[in-house]
């Protein structure tokens, strides 16, 4: 036994940040950042905090789950732009939606929403919980060099969720981890330390976006179909596949190699979002939730990459 997912629900803050916007703050374009990456908008939030968005959003996941929250057994967020290290950011979601039970945060940078899945999945087929929220929120506008226009274009924030009960239908999942902090990095303070010989680093995201570009397009189709062989499923089973919303142009690159999924089939929400980080899958399947794009039984593949580095997929059926 797994989990069902019971509900979906998203957030982002209302300011609408355009190419055209960006173009006053940094040298680029709209031609530029379309052509590059997908992205045409994002969404940044002027007056809420990270947590304030993850408990919008785990509101609307709850609503639409039917769910009280003083029913939920378990609150697990996601996040690298939270409000604090400390207290993690499921702390600030429990006590802001008027929920009791325990609550904690789990690092894994874009990937991190898979990983809540996964660890939602485990806890649930051991019958140890019955209903867990799992949220993705960021506030990347935070965390990023606006000086530095090969990232600043790249995120946008907002917040996403799902609820979880006991069921059948995760699938599986593949996780493909390579411990490295050069490509991408976001480095933490070191303190006022006298004897630390530690030096002070940029503490805002640091990536270098051609070697990560090259790492997703190989990667992103290879842990898909890992993840394909693992359960047998054929690529013609697959009715949708939400990807990692970082650039239009990795998500073709898999559906190109991924030849028996027509290119359809790979859904996208990029040109209104940009990269939310640990919101993104969420965000892309809250909306087509809502939407109504999903049949019952759907065959879903969900496949992120991120800082670590990591790249993980799982296969729902909806
Ligand atoms: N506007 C205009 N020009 C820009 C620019 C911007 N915002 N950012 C970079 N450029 C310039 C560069 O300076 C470079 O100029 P040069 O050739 O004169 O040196 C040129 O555009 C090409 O830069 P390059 O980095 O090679 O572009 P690219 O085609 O690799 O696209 C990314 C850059 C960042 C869009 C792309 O590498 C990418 O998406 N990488 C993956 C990032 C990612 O997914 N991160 C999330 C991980 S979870």
């Amino acid at each position: 036994m797994s989990f069902h997912i019971l509900g979906t629900g998203s957030y982002v803050p209302p300011t609408v940040l355009t190419n055209d916007d960006l173009a006053q703050i940094v040298d680029t374009n709209d031609e530029w950042i379309s052509a590059r990456t997908g992205i045409r908008r994002r969404h940044v939030a002027a007056d809420e905090t990270t947590s304030e968005m993850a408990a919008k959003a785990a509101a609307a996941a709850l609503e639409n789950s039917g769910v009280e929250p003083e029913e939920l057994d378990l609150i697990l967020c996601a996040t690298v732009s939270g409000d604090y290290i400390c207290p993690n950011m499921a702390c600030l979601v429990q006590r802001a939606i008027g929920a009791s039970c325990p609550a904690f945060d789990l690092n894994g940078a874009c990937s991190a929403f898979l990983l809540l899945l996964e660890t939602a999945a485990a806890y649930l087929s051991t019958g140890r919980y019955r209903k867990i929220l799992c949220v993705g929120a960021e506030q990347m506008s935070r965390i990023l060099d606006w000086t530095d226009r090969s990232t600043c274009i790249l995120f946008g924030d907002g917040a996403a969720g799902v609820v979880l009960e006991p069921g059948d239908n995760y699938l599986g999942s593949e996780l493909i981890f390579r411990g490295s902090q050069e490509l991408l990095n976001l480095p933490t303070a070191v303190g006022t330390f006298p004897g630390s010989r530690l030096e002070p680093q940029h503490p805002y995201v640091y990536m270098n976006g051609s070697e990560i570009y090259k790492f997703a397009t190989r990667i992103v189709p290879q842990v898909i179909q890992q993840l394909l062989d693992k359960t047998g499923t054929a690529q013609t089973d697959v009715k949708w596949v939400i990807c990692h919303q970082a650039n239009r142009r990795i998500i073709e690159a898999a559906a190109r190699r991924l030849k028996d999924i027509p290119a359809e089939k790979f859904l996208m929400n990029i040109e209104d979002y940009g990269n939310t980080s640990a919101a993104s899958i969420p965000l892309l399947l809250d909306e087509c939730n809502r939407a109504g794009k999903f049949q019952k039984g759907d065959l879903i593949v969900f496949a992120a990459f991120g800082g670590g580095l990591s790249c993980v997929a799982s296969l729902v059926r909806w």
